[in-house]
């Protein structure tokens, strides 16, 4: 009797029988022998059919077998060097499940919306499989590095009266008979959440109505939110820097497979080690003026001069110090110079753009009703975010890592669409 295997665990299992389910990715033949590409979701093997050695019905049976068919494969493990898992497997028996018609996918080029179209089976290809295990991977990695030290998971909210990041990208939807809004982000929560735990993080999804279409923006991305009491601007950028550096290194250590099949180029991401450079936007504009930017001190920074900056580094750069004017309202202005604030972005190399955003908070409750009657914030609906400075306020921190953004740049990928199994774009809500 064959033992139940999957194709992961093949090593155990070298010069004995196993069966397996699988579906045939490809299929070569060369007249006497057919070579059967099959794939079970833990890997790929090889599987030999040698026309002498087995049944004519075997033999018949395997050359009907199309692209995504089902079935279970009998067959013996032998190591072979010259595949690249190292085994392959000579097929002593084949049940088909189902044989497929058409598959949509072929191995020829496809275009990307056709592809979009037919998500639910893009998946399946190699490329896509070895993104979405990098994801786990990376998702594992960054719940290693809080668990380990001490901070606590905690989830905020998705269905919420008010917002965190403005008011111009907010999906709306009815809460009974109350207005609500999907979450843009957890961290006025998560600073709640700190004041109660100390060290807190949150990784859940949030959504933000973005008209815009670039390679960089989804409507629903994940976001991990840490937050941090008695923690300043300095030693938040330290958590942050050796957090992003664990992560690049666990992919590299447990995912090298995965890795080679994107084509990504590995010493790249063997360099991404703590400390991180940082650079004021002061010094930014300055760089950026004399590359020939046309852009004046207090403005926003866009895609292309995110990239003339991380272009001077191979690990990710903070931008710390921009101008309180065109941050966030909850950001803590640097005490000697209060036209700055006490944040930083992190840029990641290669063009891929802003992995994270972070400050120190404001702590103080006079300046807090300040910024609110600046920003025409409702003292009402916040209620609960200010009672914060108001018992036992303390300095605390924290920081936001957009997963997708950093599975783009660790897969090294050209567009945020590929790194999530059904990404939400503007106008994609299919399938
Ligand atoms: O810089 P952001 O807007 O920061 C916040 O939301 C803070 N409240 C986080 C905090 O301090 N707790 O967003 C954080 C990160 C960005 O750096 C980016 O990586 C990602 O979230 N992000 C997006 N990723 C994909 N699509 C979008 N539309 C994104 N918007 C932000
Ligand atoms: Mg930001």
């Amino acid at each position: 009797m064959a033992t139940t295997s999957v194709i992961r665990e093949v090593s155990r299992h070298v010069d004995s029988e196993v069966r397996i389910g699988c579906w045939l990715h490809n299929k070569r033949s060369s007249g006497k022998i057919q070579f059967l590409q099959l794939r079970d979701g833990t890997g790929y093997i090889q599987g030999v059919v040698v026309k002498s050695d087995v049944a004519e019905e075997i033999w018949e049976t395997a050359k009907s077998l199309t692209q995504e068919s089902s079935m279970y494969v009998t067959g013996v493990i032998r190591e072979e060097p010259r595949s690249k898992s190292g085994y392959e497997m000579t097929v002593t028996g084949v049940e088909i499940i189902q044989l497929t018609q058409d598959y949509p996918i072929t191995p020829k080029e496809h275009g990307v919306d056709y592809l979009m179209d037919n998500r639910h089976l893009w998946i399946r290809a190699p490329k896509q499989r070895a993104i979405l295990t990098i994801r786990g991977e990376i998702i594992r990695a960054i719940q290693q590095f809080f668990d380990d030290r001490s901070f606590t998971l905690v989830d905020p909210p998705i269905l919420t009266p008010s917002s965190c990041e403005g008011t111009t990208n907010l999906f709306h939807t009815k809460y009974f008979e109350e207005d609500a809004f999907l979450t843009q982000s957890g961290q006025l929560y998560m600073e709640a959440a700190a004041m109660a735990l100390g060290k807190v993080y949150s990784f859940g999804p949030t959504f933000r109505a973005e008209k815009s279409k670039t390679r960089r923006h989804l409507i629903e991305f994940w976001m991990i939110e840490p937050e941090m009491a008695f923690v300043d601007h300095e030693e938040s950028l330290r958590v942050q820097e050796q957090f992003v550096a664990h992560v690049v290194q666990s992919v590299v250590k447990n995912c090298r497979a995965e890795l080679e099949t994107l084509e990504r180029d590995i010493s790249k991401l063997e360099k991404i080690v703590a400390p991180f450079p940082r650079i004021t936007y002061d010094d930014a504009i300055k760089f950026l003026q004399e590359q020939g930017f046309d852009i004046p001190w207090g403005e926003d920074f866009g895609a292309p001069h995110e990239t003339a900056i991380a272009e001077k580094y191979e690990t990710p750069v903070f931008i710390t110090h921009y101008p309180t004017e065109i941050k966030a309202f909850y950001m803590k202005p640097d005490p000697n110079r209060p036209d700055v604030v006490l944040c930083a972005d992190m840029i990641a190399p290669e063009g891929y753009g802003e992995i994270i955003g972070g400050s120190q908070r404001i702590d103080d409750p006079a300046l807090m009703e300040e910024r609110f009657r600046e920003h025409e914030l409702s003292t009402e609906a916040y209620q609960w975010y200010l009672d914060l400075r108001k018992y036992g306020s303390v300095p605390h921190s924290g920081f936001g890592l957009g997963l997708e953004r950093t599975v783009a740049w660790i897969c090294g990928l050209d567009h945020v669409r590929e790194t999530i199994a059904f990404p939400r774009t503007l106008y994609r809500l299919y399938p």
